[in-house]
């Protein structure tokens, strides 16, 4: 018999960097090869602990509301839990009634919990059953990029996840970094000079200069959020 112990120790948590694991699921949009629905966008995957419940409830929809900003920016939204199919649709079917809104992107009915031990969505303490919320941010490599978990009991704040995926996105694009509470429109960082010949480069630029290792600039163009 396999202790709690041992299954901490033996699946190695996913890491930013490493390559996003396939799988195959059935979903409320049929079945889904997750490297084939991944390939050449941004793919947000993320986690709820169950259907019919409330915080789950407002989070789906907010994302729902915000799939279209995502689709916008080359990024498709998959959500998943260790429901049914059956339970999902009946969930779909009843927020539709409730609400007028209609979950727009699959939801994996993870019942086997493959996808949950593959991506490290089980945390025992909080619940032996349930997935925790967490989010997966992969670039279109593969590549996971950003993970956030938040607890059963918080519901995630999906302007973050735009905020930061636009980030991302950015700094990929521009080869800049982003301060801290970056928002579109605000000064990006210039990365720190690699040789003595980048400082004297940078001095003659119209940066703001707190001092050699942190610069900002404006974007030469417009980021939409
Ligand atoms: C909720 O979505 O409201 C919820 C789900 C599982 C545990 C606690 C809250």
């Amino acid at each position: 018999m396999t202790t709690q112990a041992q299954t901490k120790q033996e699946i190695a948590p996913l890491r930013i960097g490493d390559k996003a694991p396939n799988f195959q699921a059935n979903t409320t949009f049929g079945p889904v090869e997750f490297d084939n629905y991944r390939t050449d966008h941004w793919t947000i995957l993320f986690s709820h602990p169950a259907d019919f419940t409330p915080v789950c409830t407002t989070e789906l929809l907010a994302f729902s509301e915000q799939r279209d900003w995502f689709l916008e920016r080359e990024t498709k939204l998959i959500a998943v839990s260790i429901d049914s199919i059956h339970s999902h649709i009946a969930w779909v079917q009843n927020v539709k009634e409730k609400t007028g809104i209609e979950f727009n992107f699959p939801i994996i009915a993870d019942t086997n919990k493959e996808v949950a031990n593959l991506y490290g969505m089980i945390h025992p303490e909080a619940s032996s059953t349930a997935t925790v919320r967490t989010v997966f941010v992969i670039d279109p490599e593969g590549t996971i990029r950003l993970i956030i978990t938040y607890p059963l009991n918080v519901g995630r704040n999906i302007e973050e996840v735009k905020r930061v995926l636009t980030a991302l996105q950015v700094a990929d694009v521009e080869k800049v970094a982003l301060p801290a509470n970056w928002k579109p429109g605000e000064k990006v960082i210039v990365p720190p000079p690699r040789s003595l010949k980048e400082v004297e480069i940078n001095k003659e630029k119209s940066y703001e200069k707190i001092d050699f290792y942190l610069q900002k600039k404006d974007l030469q163009r417009e980021v939409s959020f």
